[in-house]
């Protein structure tokens, strides 16, 4: 696959078949992400992958803890979206609950939508993506830039992936239930494996602003 294609055609994928991804694909996707940049060539990300049962054990305790509304204290701040943002937030939405049947007001089905992050969207693993407490934005920029090479990696190999900034709301049940130690933040998480196009939600198709949008020459 060429890397335009790879760009053009990876989506988030929110519906996956239980089959597990051979290890061998999984390292290699993650030898390939090794060689993102990064300021002073630090190499800030830590990556905790977890499948198997301790996948279903944080699966469940998040969902749980999201029914009870007991989240914990975010790593980093919710970013609440605004304006112009606001609106694209919104479009999204529309777009994945429209396929999803989830009707604006109806609340317990946008709770059951919500869910769906904490059940890691039946994807077989998951990428817990942190990076060192004592680092700010500059660096989880580089995180990011790790992020995007792993997605095209798996794309590229006909995997499929979801981020989710909705695992922000566990660090500590993730922190405890995976070891991870106290001095590693929770940026993201990322949904792994192979999409069921059964599911509606992968329907989903959000396009992109044109260029002047967002790039501005001088
Ligand atoms: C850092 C990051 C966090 C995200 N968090 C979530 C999430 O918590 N739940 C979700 O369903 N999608 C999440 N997404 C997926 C975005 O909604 C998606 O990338 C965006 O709508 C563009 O769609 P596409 O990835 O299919 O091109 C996240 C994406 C990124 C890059």
């Amino acid at each position: 696959m060429s890397f335009e294609r790879a760009v053009r055609e990876r989506r988030s994928v929110r519906g996956f078949k239980p089959d597990p991804v051979p290890e061998a694909t999984l390292r290699h996707c993650l030898e390939l992400a090794q060689w993102a940049p990064s300021n002073c060539n630090v190499q800030p990300w830590r990556v905790y992958m977890v499948s198997g049962e301790a996948r279903d054990r944080i699966s469940k305790r998040m969902v749980e803890s999201f029914y009870a509304g007991e989240f914990d204290t975010p790593d980093h701040p919710v970013e609440v979206f605004h304006d112009e943002y606001r609106t694209l937030q919104i479009e999204c939405a529309v777009e994945l609950y429209g396929h999803m049947g989830v009707a604006r007001k109806d609340i317990a089905a946008r709770m059951a939508a919500t869910a769906r992050n904490y059940q890691l969207f039946d994807a077989p693993h998951v990428a817990i993506v942190c990076m060192d407490k004592k680092f700010g934005v500059g660096t989880a920029l580089t995180v990011g830039m790790w992020m995007q090479t792993l997605l095209l990696a798996f794309e590229e190999r006909g995997v499929q992936t979801c981020a989710m900034a909705a695992l922000r709301g566990f660090p500590d049940l993730l922190r405890s239930e995976l070891d991870i130690p106290d001095n590693h933040t929770v940026l993201c998480g990322i949904a792994i494996g192979f999409g069921d196009d059964s599911v509606p939600a992968n329907k989903t198709f959000v396009g992109r602003k044109p260029l002047d949008n967002n790039v501005f020459w001088r």
